[in-house]
């Protein structure tokens, strides 16, 4: 199978090479800026790519919506195959990409959006087409994590910690939307979309790590807490509610003890209960492994399997997301979560949802 990349940066340089292992998987095209075209496979124009008849498969390994999600739909609308390691464009687009995919009877994959290395929409999809998922939680951000590892283990500065994280090819190109939420926010929308067989809300309650310093850490600390950046979402019969928040942890607690850029996500299902999923949630070697198993559903299995219809109606209610709330320095029980967080950003302070 011919198959064009969009994009030879941390994440397509690791597919690039990976892809070399994969029988009948064969590289014709990386799209690339003018003046790094240092392959002969290298292009900068994607006209040669999307209207090669040859080219079965796009990869798109480029950062931010645009132009990724014009080339998603672009790849769609040509019959071509799309595997997607960019949240932020399938997120955007989902509903429309994911309804163009099936329209056109070609396969629209991105385990690699959500989790690194994670396996997590591929067990989400087996486990929820026989379960009903009611909760998909976690850590999501290789980025922030490693920067709250550092700054909580070897007591590193925020801006120490975010060029690190930089350095070793965790961050985005612009790390806003790791430190702000808005990288877990894609994430958690794209997870329980596909938990709970629905579009879901997109406009929810996001709070980063921006107002989390050392004191506060430290604080946290000699109470036996610790804090870590989540995604949440819950469904409760017809209703659903997600956000992307602080959270504050007992510091025995699994999420409590997960370093550097891992990410660990939970589900639970009303039959299987609990489960949790623990690996590497950014860089650009784990992410291309999730690229390329994505690649080889279509090259080797029936890959419509893992597609989901969106069928059920579900209602987003906040109320389902209410429990214990720190603003600044104080904490209320039993809190309305978007209250609190609306509260905090209203107030400047700092705000974290206890689990
Ligand atoms: N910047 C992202 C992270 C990359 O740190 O998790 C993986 O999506």
């Amino acid at each position: 199978m011919e198959i064009g990349i969009l994009g030879y940066g941390t994440v397509g340089r690791s597919v690039y090479r990976l892809l070399q292992k994969v029988e009948g998987a064969h590289v014709k095209y990386v799209l690339e800026q003018p003046d790094r075209l240092t392959e002969a496979f290298m292009t900068s124009d994607a006209d040669l790519i999307f209207e090669d008849p040859s080219v079965e498969l796009i990869v798109d390994a480029l950062p931010g919506i645009h132009p990724s999600y014009e080339y998603i739909k672009r790849g769609l609308q040509s019959g071509k195959h799309v595997v997607s390691s960019n949240k932020a464009a399938i997120c955007y687009g989902f509903s429309e990409l994911s309804e163009l995919a099936m329209k056109k009877g070609v396969s629209l994959l991105y385990e690699a959006s959500c989790g690194g290395g994670i396996p997590i929409i591929e067990e989400i999809l087996r486990v929820g087409a026989l379960d009903q998922l009611d909760r998909v939680s976690g850590i999501l951000n290789g980025t922030s994590n490693y920067m709250l590892w550092q700054m909580e283990s070897s007591g590193m500065s925020y801006d120490e910690a975010l060029h690190q994280a930089q350095e070793l090819g965790y961050a985005e190109a612009d790390p806003t939307a790791d430190v702000s939420g808005f990288d877990v926010r894609n994430k958690i929308i794209i997870l329980s979309s596909l938990a709970f067989d629905t579009y879901v809300e997109k406009d929810i309650p996001v709070m980063g790590i921006e107002r989390i310093g050392k004191e506060l850490m430290e604080e946290l600390q000699k109470q036996g807490k610790s804090i870590k950046l989540m995604g949440i979402a819950v469904r409760e019969a017809k209703r659903y509610a997600l956000a992307v928040t602080p959270v504050v942890l007992d510091r025995r607690s699994l999420e409590a003890n997960v370093s550097e850029n891992f990410n660990m996500i939970s589900i639970n299902g009303e039959f299987i209960g609990e489960l949790k999923f623990y690996g590497q949630g950014a860089g650009g070697d784990p992410t291309a492994d999730a690229v390329v198993r994505d690649i080889e559903k279509v090259l080797f299995l029936d890959s419509t399997r893992y597609q989901r219809s969106f069928k059920n109606s579900l209602s987003y209610d906040p109320d389902l997301l209410c429990g214990r709330c720190y603003i600044g320095d104080q904490a209320f029980e039993d809190m309305r979560l978007s209250e609190g967080m609306e509260r905090a950003k209203s107030e400047d302070k700092f705000f974290a949802f206890e689990l």
